[in-house]
């Protein structure tokens, strides 16, 4: 009685103009209403087509909720606590386009909620705890063209629940616990154009699944448990633009499961545990500007497999921690890749002219693999190539030309690699040092080994720091008395050949002036850098860099003076006036000393055996 004449006065009151407190309403007849309520608001403009009922307190709607919108088209309730909706709920309004019902807590709904709602278009009740869709919603719903029914509770689908809605084009049934999609549940659905079943269970597809979606363009499977496809499942779909069916557990795909496709512009297929594809996989795809393939088990993949991706912009095969080995030809056919992302795989070689037709790259990613060599001739034909990640490798040393034939590099990582700073490096030092710009990470480029170079910058290095002499390996001999009283020092060349291994038998010897010896810069002889930069080592001018010098392994005979502020180092040539003289020198002394400690023990024996005697009388 109270509610009926509450429901006059409001009908009373509708007449006018007036918007309810809780709402706001547009002149042209929208209405937003939120707040603490529990019903519908009751007082709206009779001329209103659109209401939104948002974040309020609306529980249930009753036959009589709707009754004074006699000409709403588009009516919304979402995020309220709405859970009970009366059967006749919507009778008042059969001229409904759009309901939406998204996030509620609708768990239940009578069979003819939707009865006479023949003009529905949309209809959205994703967000909601429905258990089942119910066949009888959609007998009346001929018209419906978008149906959103993802995020609740569904298990399973009826074979014929779709059956009368052809007019429909988007159906999201994503986020939801299907585990099976019956055998032709899309077959009337023959203007789908978007089909969403992401993040379900489904296990296993059957090969007339997609038979009648000739014009969908948009198909996600993505975050299922599918372990196996039918071969041919997507050929049907000749329109499809976007095809997302990764994060599943697929093993493998049938040969030529993606031909026939030739308007994809997205195909996603990563997050599989792959273990292999075959060789002809992948159709023509004009369009497809970028692919991922990441997260997978391959070792490698076939030679052909971007062949057909001739548009391709951006490829990204990455974080595949087992794939190993790239063929050679894997990247012939990509005249547009622009960006090329392989970091974080297996890699441990690349075949010197992987990347020769990428005409294109100006982006190269491939940090935080196992390369430890490059070869020099890698990225010669990539002229537009402007930024390369090298860093995470395992690099002790990198030709320079590696880098410097990068004509248009702007940007380039290369720490965390074990850098061996031994004087083979001096060719890279030197360019890290007159790139530094480049070098985005110039700070963390730091030698690896020997360990007492450990953390310092590799583009500080130079031959005074690293005691480099470039000889031509000869071992010479000499000796040498002149004015110096300390006995010669006979040593062997020492090579700089060592490779990439650690400095060992470090040997600190102690070198004199010559004075006789005349400074030839030989072309075997090195010039040492003037030690003027503040990166090399702390060389204060007062420093007497004569008497030490570190040498690894065997040590050499090393001869040094000082001009202008320039060490240079050099070695005796084994040939020369003096040397017959000094050798003849030194085994004179030689023999003198063994002589004289000869000498010495007959002597010490004869004053011995004479005190004997001396002690006997
Ligand atoms: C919910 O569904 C059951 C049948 O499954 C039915 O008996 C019950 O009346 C329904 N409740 C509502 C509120 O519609
Ligand atoms: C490329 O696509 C064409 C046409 O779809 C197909 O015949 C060919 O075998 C494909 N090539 C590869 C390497 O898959």
């Amino acid at each position: 009685m109270k509610s009926s004449i509450l429901f006059l006065f409001g009908v009373f009151l509708s007449y006018g103009t007036s918007c309810p407190d809780v709402c706001e309403c547009t002149a042209e007849g929208r209405v937003r209403c939120s707040g603490n309520f529990t019903n519908v608001p009751s007082f709206m403009p009779l001329h209103t087509y659109y209401v939104e009922l948002k974040k309020t307190r609306i529980q249930n709607l009753t036959d009589r909720s709707l009754l004074n919108l006699p000409l709403v088209l588009r009516l919304s309730i979402t995020q309220n606590p709405l859970q009970v909706i009366h059967p006749e709920a919507f009778y008042p309004v059969p001229q409904l386009l759009s309901l939406k019902l998204s996030f509620n807590k609708i768990s239940n709904l009578s069979s003819q909620v939707f009865s006479n709602l023949a003009s529905l278009e949309q209809l959205y009740i994703d967000n909601n705890k429905l258990d089942s869709l119910k066949p009888e919603w959609f007998d009346t719903l001929t018209n419906l063209t978008q149906l959103d029914a993802s995020r609740n509770f569904l298990t399973h689908l009826d074979r014929n629940i779709f059956e009368k809605l052809t007019k429909l084009w988007f159906l999201n049934l994503g986020k939801n616990f299907l585990s099976k999609l019956p055998d032709g549940v899309f077959s009337s659905l023959i203007n789908l154009e978007h089909l969403l079943v992401y993040e379900n269970q489904l296990e296993i597809l059957s090969s007339e699944t997609f038979k009648s979606q000739t014009k969908l363009r948009v198909l996600k499977l993505f975050k299922n448990r599918i372990s196996c496809i039918p071969p041919q499942l997507f050929w049907p779909l000749s329109n499809l633009e976007i095809l997302s069916i990764s994060s599943n557990k697929l093993h493998y795909f049938p040969e030529e499961t993606f031909y026939s496709l030739p308007h994809i512009t997205t195909l996603n297929l990563f997050k599989n545990p792959l273990v292999f594809l075959p060789d002809q996989l992948i159709g023509h795809m004009p369009k497809l500007k970028e692919f991922i393939l990441y997260s997978t088990n391959l070792i490698t993949v076939p030679n052909n497999l971007f062949y057909n991706m001739s548009g391709l912009e951006k490829l990204s095969l990455n974080y595949n921690p087992k794939l190993h080995h790239l063929p050679k030809d894997i990247f012939c056919c990509l005249p547009k890749l622009r960006r090329l992302s392989l970091q974080r795989n297996d890699l441990e070689f690349l075949d010197p002219d992987l990347f020769v037709n990428l005409s294109n790259l100006s982006t190269l990613i491939i940090h935080s693999n196992k390369l430890h060599q490059l070869s020099n001739n890698i990225f010669h034909s990539l002229t537009k190539l402007s930024e390369v990640q090298l860093h995470g490798n395992h690099f002790k040393n990198l030709p320079s030309s590696v880098l410097s034939s990068v004509v248009a590099l702007r940007n380039v990582s290369l720490k965390d690699n074990p850098w061996n700073c031994n004087c083979r490096i001096l060719d890279l030092a030197g360019w890290i040092s007159h790139h530094r710009t480049l070098v985005q990470d110039y700070e963390h480029v730091s030698c690896y080994i020997p360990s007492y170079l450990l953390e310092k910058t590799v583009g500080s290095m130079n031959s005074i720091l690293l005691q480099c002499e470039v000889t031509e390996n000869p071992p010479i001999k000499i000796s040498s008395t002149t004015s110096s009283t300390s006995p010669s020092v006979q040593t062997s060349s020492h090579s700089f050949q060592v490779e990439g291994d650690q400095l060992t038998d470090i040997v600190i010897i102690s070198i004199w002036k010559t004075t006789s010896a005349t400074p030839q810069m030989s072309s075997s002889m090195d010039l040492v850098h003037q030690s003027t930069t503040e990166d090399s080592l702390s060389y204060s001018p007062s420093y007497t860099f004569y008497d030490t010098v570190i040498l690894e392994a065997e040590p050499d005979i090393v001869h040094n003076s000082r001009l202008n502020r320039l060490v240079f180092l050099w070695t005796l040539p084994t040939s020369g006036t003096y040397s017959k003289f000094l050798i003849s020198l030194q085994i004179l002394l030689i023999t003198m000393g063994a002589a004289l400690i000869v000498a010495g023990v007959c002597v010490f024996q004869y004053v011995q055996s004479f005190t004997e005697k001396f002690n006997h009388v």
